[in-house]
């Protein structure tokens, strides 16, 4: 999957995102034939454990995103920009992203609206594809009071829809819309020529993208209402130690059939 192979499904074909940090889960992903493989910096919250995105680095992203691109065979790789490498100026922001480029990612994407038009027009210009992010940004976590749906008002969403053809007209080949009424998704949607990729934001989307842990079910510390989980790996796993241990503590494991003659 190339940018403009992904670009030019829109309306033809529902773009199936998922998330990954690691060699092991891009493999999986590719053997299922998923799109776009994004590494998220939600690793900073399924990975590190930690509360939300904004401690995670430009050297976690670099290397997670390094562990990805080397089992990639087919899937488009977008690596996220964190918190603050992107912020401060757009000399900032295209070093980063081309670190991002050099461990691998094809194209980088960052979180806001308005504010970052010009970051998104600085990266594209030197050969660095950009998708955007807009909607319930999780990088703006405090100034939202929490995690919370975007774009209920009027006012909010006319901005968002305003929001996402200016970045469209800066170079973005796509946008992430996160956490919004599906009306609102859905005019955004027609509103532009480029894919959006919907996170709990209904059904009009060119695609879905979800957190490849929460659609496992192995992180479930908290399950927002857009994730559906298709497995229960941490019930699994959950089960499969218990057994292990019952039967090392019972002496049933090893048998001769785990052991070297
Ligand atoms: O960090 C991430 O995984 C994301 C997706 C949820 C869109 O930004």
């Amino acid at each position: 999957m190339t940018i403009p192979e992904f670009q030019s499904q829109k309306g033809k074909k529902q773009l199936v995102v998922v998330t990954a940090y690691d060699a092991l889960f891009t493999r999986v992903i590719e053997q299922a034939g998923i799109d776009v493989i994004l590494v998220g910096d939600s690793l900073g919250v399924v990975v590190q454990g930690k509360p939300d995105t904004l401690s995670v680095t430009m050297d976690d992203m670099a290397y997670h995103t390094r562990l990805v691109a080397q089992s990639r065979q087919q899937a488009l790789v977008i690596a996220d920009m964190p918190f603050m490498s992107y912020q401060v100026s757009e000399e900032r922001a295209i070093h980063n992203a081309g670190r991002l480029i050099q461990a691998g990612a094809m194209a980088v994407k960052l979180e806001g609206g308005g504010a970052m038009v010009d970051r998104v027009r600085a990266l594209t210009t030197v050969g660095i594809p950009v998708m955007g992010h807009l909607g319930m940004t999780p990088q703006f976590v405090h100034r939202f009071g929490g995690y919370k749906v975007q774009g209920r008002e009027q006012s909010q969403a006319d901005t968002l829809v305003t929001d996402a053809k200016a970045l469209e007209m800066a170079g973005a080949f796509a946008l992430v819309l996160e956490a919004m009424p599906a009306t609102l998704a859905q005019s955004v949607t027609q509103a532009v020529s480029i894919p959006t990729i919907g996170i709990g934001a209904g059904p009009h989307c060119d695609g879905q993208v979800l957190v490849l842990y929460d659609l496992l079910g192995l992180f479930d510390e908290f399950v927002p209402k857009f994730v559906k989980p298709y497995a229960h790996l941490k019930a699994d796993a959950l089960q499969a130690l218990r057994r292990f241990k019952e039967e090392v503590e019972c002496r049933k494991f090893p048998t001769d059939q785990e052991s070297y003659r």
